[in-house]
């Protein structure tokens, strides 16, 4: 699974990361995104907090009513007290930096142009039509059972397979107790979302410091919603993240320990358009590289992703069609478009 069709694009691209080598003839599906978010420079926004030691104690109603209002109005939250030990956390972002310090060869093994390759690296390239260098490397893989993919991923560094399956089988806890969360915040089953839940995808996401290019502009990652039920992001402590909210882009600066959960495309369907999948992108930093991990939770291909039936009434008619998750991510890979049409194309037909 790719998590956005940007990295579809790079991905089928003859892109090298370093940027004098790229050619690109690619055209830029995004550029609607870009026009709909024509807004005023960044601004240091507040982000809403989760502490989700209060999910597991009496006042956990509240707490689901907290993350309800956090998805419904911004797209988005922060979780402290998640229960990822520290030590693991780190361990990850060492190992992530390390691989990505290794010489291109031997990063550029993992290199693949196929959606279903259960490992892929994905180099920085060059839109020319649009004068942009999207400089993101990032390398993607399967990750859940860790057991089932582990001998898939990289041998060097060393620690890579250890360090790596460690922190995803922590965060895979976090994923569904915030997977339950969601639901009853909805007024759903606990486990409804639960139900649908199939793998756990990791991408490690890596920002040189500026790279010098030809081109005028850098993004780090251009601005995108994700494919996913939700997304969890653990940064580094370098700036780069921004969300749109109400229309204006916010800096969602890293908070000491705590994960950024991002609303998923998947999410704004089985919701009927009461959580709004969150549209985001990444800058790039000129002193520092900066590092995040993306653990993207995305149902199993066969589920059905109609809005959920409990929300549908006269007052609130369905807003998609029951689609399976196969039927949107083979559309995703063949229809080009902006990533925040890409749910139109399942929209119940009006009378
Ligand atoms: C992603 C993503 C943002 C970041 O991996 O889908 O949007 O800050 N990452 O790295
Ligand atoms: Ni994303």
């Amino acid at each position: 699974m790719s998590p956005t069709l940007l990295q579809q694009a790079d991905a089928l691209h003859p892109a090298l990361s370093d940027p004098k080598n790229v050619q690109s003839t690619y055209t830029d599906p995004l550029s609607e995104v870009q026009a709909l978010s024509g807004v005023d420079a960044a601004f240091d926004g507040s982000t809403p907090v989760i502490d989700m030691d209060g999910l597991l104690g009496p006042q956990r109603s509240e707490f689901i009513k907290q993350i309800g209002h956090a998805c419904e109005k911004n797209g988005f939250f922060a979780v402290r007290n998640h229960g990822i030990p520290e030590m693991k956390i780190s361990n990850m972002l060492d190992t992530a930096r390390d691989f990505f310090h290794l010489p291109e060869e031997e990063r550029l093994k993992f290199r693949s142009s196929d959606p279903d390759s259960l490992i892929r690296l994905v180099t920085g390239f060059q839109d020319k039509t649009r004068n942009i260098f999207v400089s993101r490397q990032s390398l993607k893989f399967h990750c859940h059972p860790v057991e089932d993919f582990k001998s898939h991923w990289p041998s060097t560094p060393p620690s890579f397979r250890e360090k790596v399956g460690e922190y995803c089988a922590s965060v895979r806890k976090v994923e569904v107790a915030i997977l339950e969360a969601i639901s009853e915040s909805l007024g759903l089953e606990r486990d409804y979302i639960d139900k649908l839940l199939k793998g756990h995808y990791v991408s490690i996401n890596y920002y040189p410091a500026c790279q010098e290019s030809e081109l005028d502009v850098t993004h780090g990652v251009r601005t995108h919603t994700d494919p996913t039920i939700i997304t969890i992001l653990m940064q580094d402590d370098v700036p780069g993240l921004q969300v749109i909210n109400d229309d204006k882009w916010i800096d969602v600066n890293p908070i000491p320990d705590a994960v950024v959960v991002h609303v998923g495309d998947m999410l704004q369907a089985l919701s009927n358009c009461r959580y709004k999948s969150l549209l985001h992108q990444a800058i790039v930093n000129c002193e520092r590289e900066r590092v995040s991990i993306a653990s993207y939770c995305y149902p199993s291909d066969d589920s059905a992703i109609g809005p959920a039936k409990k929300l549908i009434d006269d007052d609130h008619p369905a807003i998609y069609k029951d689609f399976t998750y196969k039927e949107f991510h083979e559309s995703m890979w063949r229809v080009k478009c902006s990533t925040a049409k890409r749910l139109d194309l399942f929209k119940a037909e009006s009378d």
